[in-house]
């Protein structure tokens, strides 16, 4: 274990399980709609690349990247689109692929925006959940795990762009941060 980890949340093992679990149900809810799905760079890259090896579907995989939390640990609940999308949603089954939903203002954002090219559908997948620090209402149709209000990393959820290639999520130390 990296020695800024307090302890792991979710080993590899357990976060393979889980993606392939979230995997089958979308490949069930989506067959024959060809859907879109949306990863929010730079969080989802690994989640993202798990979870499309475990659909079986014709889909097309894109990316858009945001401002986030900078070098801290609590959001501004300032959004940036800093890279858009390369194609149009309008009438696509639009799945948004997200690392970690906290206060909700990034995928709140983000919801509305691409609301405004008129998908046929839009659905919000985050591998994390932490409920408890919610201020924006978002209501992800497919979540990995619901975690308590600690600030995690690894696998892709960095702190100040560290931690990303940790292959499991732990819990950081809050010496690191405080
Ligand atoms: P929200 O807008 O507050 O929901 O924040 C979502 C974004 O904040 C995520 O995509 C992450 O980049 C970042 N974030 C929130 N909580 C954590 C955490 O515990 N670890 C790492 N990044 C986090």
């Amino acid at each position: 274990m990296h020695r800024d980890v307090e302890r792991v949340l979710y080993t590899e093992e357990a976060l393979k399980e889980r993606i392939t679990e979230l995997g089958k149900r979308m490949t069930a809810d989506y067959q024959g709609k060809n859907p879109v799905f949306i990863g929010v760079l730079k969080g989802s890259f690994m989640f993202m690349a798990d979870l499309m090896r475990t659909i079986d579907l014709p889909c097309e995989v894109e990316f858009m990247a945001v401002s986030s939390y900078g070098n801290k640990s609590e959001t501004t609940g300032a959004v940036r689109i800093t890279q858009d999308l390369d194609m149009d949603i309008e009438n696509r089954h639009a799945i948004i692929v997200e690392d970690i939903l906290d206060s909700g203002l990034t995928l709140n954002y983000l919801i509305n925006y691409l609301n405004g090219s008129k998908p046929a559908s839009i659905e919000i997948c985050t591998l994390l959940d932490k409920p408890e620090r919610r201020r924006a209402q978002v209501n992800p149709k497919y979540t990995g795990f619901t975690i308590p209000d600690a600030f995690v990393v690894g696998y892709g959820l960095d702190f100040a762009q560290r931690y990303r290639n940790l292959p499991y999520i732990g819990i950081l130390k809050p010496e690191v941060y405080q």
